[in-house]
């Protein structure tokens, strides 16, 4: 009783009662695509010095697990253009609080690593893919690599992932057609897709609302095309997609993140990777945990700019209000 009542007064809880157990680590701005919707071509990286290191890494995430937090997902940037991020993952892996180690990733470099990662324990993966056509992958991610792409989506699933998940955007205008290809794709691979409405952290600050592809819209074309979707049960509720199944058990995916924000079940905390803390993708304001991580800081200390970060976090992110700031940074930056 006693380790309940201490759990219960140092979790991440803010103001509206939502309770963060789940920290999202961003661990470069780099990237090997030049997705036309998340980078311009020209981008200026981060020098080195102001990437936390993996010791770095490894001290924010044991604290926040003393804070309550359960699962963390690693990202970009892409993760795997990191140097050694299996090691982070094998540091990862021995916090004995940790529930759940997952990485989304953009699949270039995934036949390199996907052994390494599954020895090192990490437990899920996301790969983003918009497109299964060449000459479409290749216009929007400014680079002919779709081959490569495939490759380590097979690599992973030879390596023993058994949770793989595709990760497709969805914009007006540009996308529709990749729709129908992309489940046919995921039904020969027996993976979930899932389709992501195009949310306002843009690089080239494109975004518009009339470019929401929405998650209503996906839905009647794809069952116009492959039958009726069910909708399944979520195993975890804080989770920000709907799960459907179609008449011949292929799993789909809608993450309505605009037109039906889910912030009410919001558990994440977020941790740049340049050391940042924010409760909110698209939060305009951060917390240097960087600094004290350099200052000599305690872990009390950490604890309670979590504490703080958590307790600013807004009830919504409002893109569903015209009204809206966008966000100074872009998905890269912050980490997916
Ligand atoms: N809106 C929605 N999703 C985005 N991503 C990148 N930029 C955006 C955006 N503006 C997605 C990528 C990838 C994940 C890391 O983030 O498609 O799947
Ligand atoms: Fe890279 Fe992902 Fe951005 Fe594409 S969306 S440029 S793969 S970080």
């Amino acid at each position: 009783m006693a380790q309940a009542d201490t759990a219960s007064r140092d979790a991440l809880v803010d103001r509206f009662g939502r309770v963060h157990t789940s920290l999202r680590i961003g661990v470069t701005d780099r990237c090997n695509l030049r997705c036309r919707y998340c980078m311009p071509e020209q981008v200026e990286f981060l020098p080195r010095s102001e990437i936390l290191t993996f010791e770095e890494i490894e001290r924010v995430t044991r604290v926040a697990c003393l804070l309550g937090v359960r699962k963390v997902r690693i990202t970009g940037g892409e993760p795997l253009v990191r140097r050694n991020v299996t090691d982070l993952v094998a540091r990862l892996a021995r916090l004995p609080e940790l529930e759940e180690i997952a990485l989304t990733t953009n699949g270039l470099l995934l036949a390199d690593h996907a052994v390494a990662l599954k020895e090192a324990g990490l437990d899920r993966l996301n790969i983003s893919l918009d497109s299964v056509r060449p000459e479409v992958f290749g216009q929007w991610t400014r680079r002919d690599v779709l081959p490569r792409v495939l490759e380590g989506i097979d690599a992973a699933m030879e390596a023993g992932f058994d949770s793989i998940r595709l990760n497709a955007l969805a914009i007006r205008g540009l996308t529709e057609e990749e729709i129908g290809p992309l489940v046919r794709f995921a039904r020969s691979k027996r993976l979930e897709v899932r389709f992501i409405e195009f949310m306002p952290i843009d690089g080239e600050q494109r975004w518009e609302r009339a470019s929401v592809l929405t998650g209503a819209e996906i839905r009647r074309r794809i069952e116009a095309e492959f039958g009726r979707l069910s909708e399944r049960s979520r195993p975890d509720p804080s989770q920000p997609a709907r799960d459907y199944v179609l008449p011949d058990g292929t799993r789909i995916g809608l993450i309505c993140s605009v037109s039906e924000p889910f912030c009410e079940a919001c558990n994440r905390l977020r941790l740049t990777a340049e050391g940042q803390l924010r409760n909110c993708l698209f939060s305009t304001v951060s917390w240097d945990i960087r600094h004290l991580l350099r200052s000599g800081a305690d872990d009390a200390s950490l604890m309670e700019m979590m504490r703080q970060c958590i307790r600013a976090k807004k009830r919504g992110h409002g893109t569903d209000d015209p009204t809206m700031l966008r966000p100074d940074l872009a998905m890269y930056q912050i980490g997916g």
